[in-house]
């Protein structure tokens, strides 16, 4: 943590409020909070709670009612996606089922290239490659998503990501379809990603083993608001609330139990 502390801020989300227009119900209430560079937050929280609104507003796909989002300490709060560097990685994919893996991971990068001339048709395609050997999927390439896993194509949706170099990668519930093998297996490419490109990265879930498992800090919310922000240890060792302590603690708590229980019974 110390060395988070002393590092820039990355992401800098300042007061916002969100209400969907056919809803009574407020979405965000006076969300802030500051992203390090390099540092892998979670949001955690239940259905419902606002994760989905709030990576929505971090992406630019979703404008908030008020309240401020700086990158790198520029105002951002109104450019379009495109021009926010960030990549999001869906819990669906979202591939495009008509092209193969490899076009699905050139075509966005492709387009980007041609606009400013940065890159070439055979280098996307050897940088394509090179990202789908990394993440284990190199065999791939030639095939359809209909013919994958899911940890296979949440692989493709994250190197269609990576290709594009995002100053922050945004994740919303990317395991939460996966068996608990391929989930676990997943947590080792995407950390491994960080550690390698030292990409910021923000990560929604409402698993709260995968959340410790993962994160430098997590946010905790209930509904529409921030109940608490800190390391996993601050977390359990000084939970904000009752809340955070029924939520987090208590559920962490019982998940060990049963697994101590388990074994008990076996040995
Ligand atoms: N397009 C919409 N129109 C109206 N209300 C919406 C819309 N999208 C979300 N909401 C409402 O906003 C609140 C927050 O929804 P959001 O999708 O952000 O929650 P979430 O934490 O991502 O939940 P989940 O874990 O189920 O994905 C909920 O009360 C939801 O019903
Ligand atoms: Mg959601």
């Amino acid at each position: 943590m110390d060395t988070l502390s002393m590092s820039n801020c990355k992401l800098s989300i300042q007061g916002i409020n969100k209400q969907y227009k056919n809803n009574k119900a407020i979405a965000l209430d006076n969300v802030s909070v500051d992203v390090m560079e390099g540092e892998f937050l979670s949001i955690l929280g239940p259905s419902g709670c606002g994760k989905t609104t709030l990576l929505r507003i971090i992406a630019g796909l979703l404008q908030p009612d008020s309240g401020k989002l700086l990158l790198d300490g520029k105002d951002i709060t109104d450019a379009p996606p495109a021009k926010r560097s960030l990549g999001i990685v869906f819990q669906n994919y979202a591939l495009f089922e008509n092209m193969t893996v490899l076009e699905n991971v050139t075509y966005a990068a492709y387009l980007k290239a041609k606009r400013e001339k940065s890159a070439t048709k055979e280098e996307i395609t050897a940088r394509a490659m090179e990202l789908l050997r990394e993440l284990g999927i190199a065999d791939y390439a030639k095939k359809y998503p209909a013919a994958l896993s899911g940890g296979q194509m949440q692989r493709v949706a994250i190197a269609r990501t990576l290709i594009l170099n995002p100053d922050i990668m945004l994740f919303d519930e990317p395991a939460s379809a996966l068996d608990v093998a391929t989930r676990l297996q997943l947590r080792t490419v995407i950390k491994d990603i960080q550690a390698k490109f030292g990409t910021t990265m923000i990560y929604i879930t409402h698993d709260q083993e995968e959340a410790f498992a993962m994160s430098d800090r997590i946010m905790v919310m209930e509904t529409a608001k921030i109940s608490q922000i800190g390391t996993p240890s601050e977390i359990v060792s000084a939970p904000a609330n009752d809340y955070v302590k029924s939520f987090v603690v208590d559920n962490l708590q019982t998940k060990i139990d049963s697994l101590n229980r388990a074994l008990g019974k076996s040995v």
